[in-house]
C-alpha cells in the first residue's frame, strides 16, 4: 500500500485529494492546522483505518510526527488562499510558502519521494499576455496588499527550482508544480471570500451580488473534479516544470454573476463596489503543456459545475 502525504488535508482541494487517494488504496496522512480548512471536509475519513488526522502548522519540521516507514507522495496544499484570508493572515502566508515549503521539501527528501507542489496563477500576476503560458514571468506586485500570497508563492517556486539544481552535486529532488487557475466546487467554504461562494450565498439570500469594478475583469473556472484528475496525472508523471491546470473558457465577473443568478433562480440585484489593489484584469491559462505532457484537459463545463456546487451549498453548508 502506497502512502501520501497531505498537508492542508481539511482544506478546500486538499480534502478532495484525501477522498481521492483513500478512494484508490493508498494510506493517507492528513496535516492541518485548521486556520482556513475545517475537519468537517474529512470528518467522514476519520473512522478509516489507512487515514490519519495531524493538526500542526506545517512551518515547524513535520518529518517525526509521520509514522509511515515509507511516504511515497507528499502533496503540499497547505496556505490560505482566497484574498481576505490571505489579507488577515499574511505573515503566515509568507511563513507556509518559506518554511512551510522547506520542510516538505526535507520530508520528500529523506523517503527519496515525489513532491507535488500547489502554486498558482497569481504567480502572472496582473498579466500583460494573454492567455499566460508557464514560460511567462509575471506582472507582480512585491509591495502591495496581495503580494504577502503572490510573491510567497513564487519564492515557493524558486525554493523547489533550488532543491532541483543542488550546487553540490547531490541528488535533486523529485517536484512537480501546479499553476492552479480558479477552482471551485464542493467543500468551498462559504465565508471564504472568493467570487463564486460569494455570488452563490448572495443569491440564495436573496440579497445583491456585490461585483468589484464594473466586472468586466475576466477569470476561468475549473471545477474542483477535472483539477483533481490534473493533479493526479501530474502526481504519477516524472515532470519537473511548472504546469498550468486550469479551464481555458474565460468569463467575465459580470457574466459569472448572471449564470449564478439564472442557476439559483435568485431574483437578487447586482451592486459595484470599488476595485481591489492589483486584481487581474485578465486571467485564462495557457494548458497546451497539461494537454501534451499529462493529455490532461477540462471535461466540466461552468454550467454544470455550478449547478453541483449549488446543490452543495444549499444541501451540505446548509445556506438558504
Ligand atoms: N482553490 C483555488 O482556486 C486555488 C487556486 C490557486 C492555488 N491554490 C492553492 O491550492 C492550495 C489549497 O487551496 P484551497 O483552495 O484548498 O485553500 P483552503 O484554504 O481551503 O485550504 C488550505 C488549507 O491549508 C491549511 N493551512 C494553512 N496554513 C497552514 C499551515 N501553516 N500548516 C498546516 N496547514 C495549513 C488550512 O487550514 C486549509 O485547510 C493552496 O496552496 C492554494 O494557494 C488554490
Amino acid at each position: 500500500m502506497k502512502t501520501v502525504v497531505i498537508t492542508g488535508a481539511a482544506g478546500f482541494l486538499g480534502s478532495h485529494l484525501a477522498h481521492h487517494y483513500i478512494h484508490n488504496k493508498w494510506r493517507v496522512i492528513g496535516i492541518d492546522n485548521l486556520s482556513t480548512g475545517r475537519k468537517k471536509n474529512v470528518d467522514d475519513l476519520l473512522c478509516n483505518p489507512h487515514f490519519v488526522f495531524i493538526t500542526h502548522d506545517i512551518t515547524k519540521p513535520f518529518v517525526k510526527k509521520l509514522s509511515a516507514k515509507r511516504i511515497d507522495l507528499i502533496c503540499n496544499f497547505a496556505c490560505p488562499a482566497s484574498p481576505p484570508q490571505y489579507k488577515r493572515l499574511g505573515r503566515e502566508t509568507l511563513l507556509v510558502s518559506s518554511r512551510g515549503v522547506i520542510n516538505c521539501i526535507d520530508v520528500t527528501r529523506q523517503h527519496s519521494a515525489r513532491l507535488v507542489h500547489a502554486s498558482t496563477s497569481e504567480v502572472y500576476g496582473d498579466p500583460s499576455i494573454h492567455p499566460q503560458p508557464e514560460t511567462y514571468f509575471g506582472n507582480v506586485n512585491s509591495y502591495g496588499e496581495r503580494s504577502m500570497y503572490d510573491e510567497g508563492k513564487r519564492f515557493a517556486e524558486a525554493l523547489i527550482w533550488t532543491a532541483q539544481h543542488p550546487p553540490d552535486g547531490s541528488k535533486p529532488l523529485n517536484a512537480g508544480i501546479l499553476r492552479i487557475f480558479n477552482t471551485y466546487g464542493p467543500h468551498m467554504a462559504p465565508d471564504d471570500g472568493r467570487v463564486v461562494t460569494q455570488f452563490i450565498k448572495q443569491a440564495i439570500a436573496e440579497k445583491p451580488l456585490t461585483i468589484e469594478g464594473d466586472g468586466s475583469q475576466t477569470r476561468s473556472f475549473c471545477y474542483v473534479d477535472d483539477l483533481i484528475d490534473g493533479i493526479i496525472r501530474l502526481a504519477k508523471s516524472n515532470e519537473q516544470s511548472p504546469i498550468n491546470i486550469g479551464n481555458p473558457d474565460e468569463y467575465s465577473i459580470k457574466e459569472l454573476a448572471q449564470i449564478i443568478l439564472k442557476l439559483t433562480g435568485s431574483s437578487s440585484t447586482v451592486t459595484h463596489l470599488p476595485r481591489t489593489e492589483d486584481d487581474p484584469t485578465q486571467r485564462c491559462p495557457d494548458i497546451t503543456k497539461a494537454h501534451t505532457l499529462l493529455n490532461w484537459k477540462p471535461t466540466i463545463s461552468l454550467k454544470e459545475g455550478l449547478q453541483k456546487t449549488i446543490a452543495y451549498f444549499t444541501k451540505s453548508e446548509n445556506i438558504k
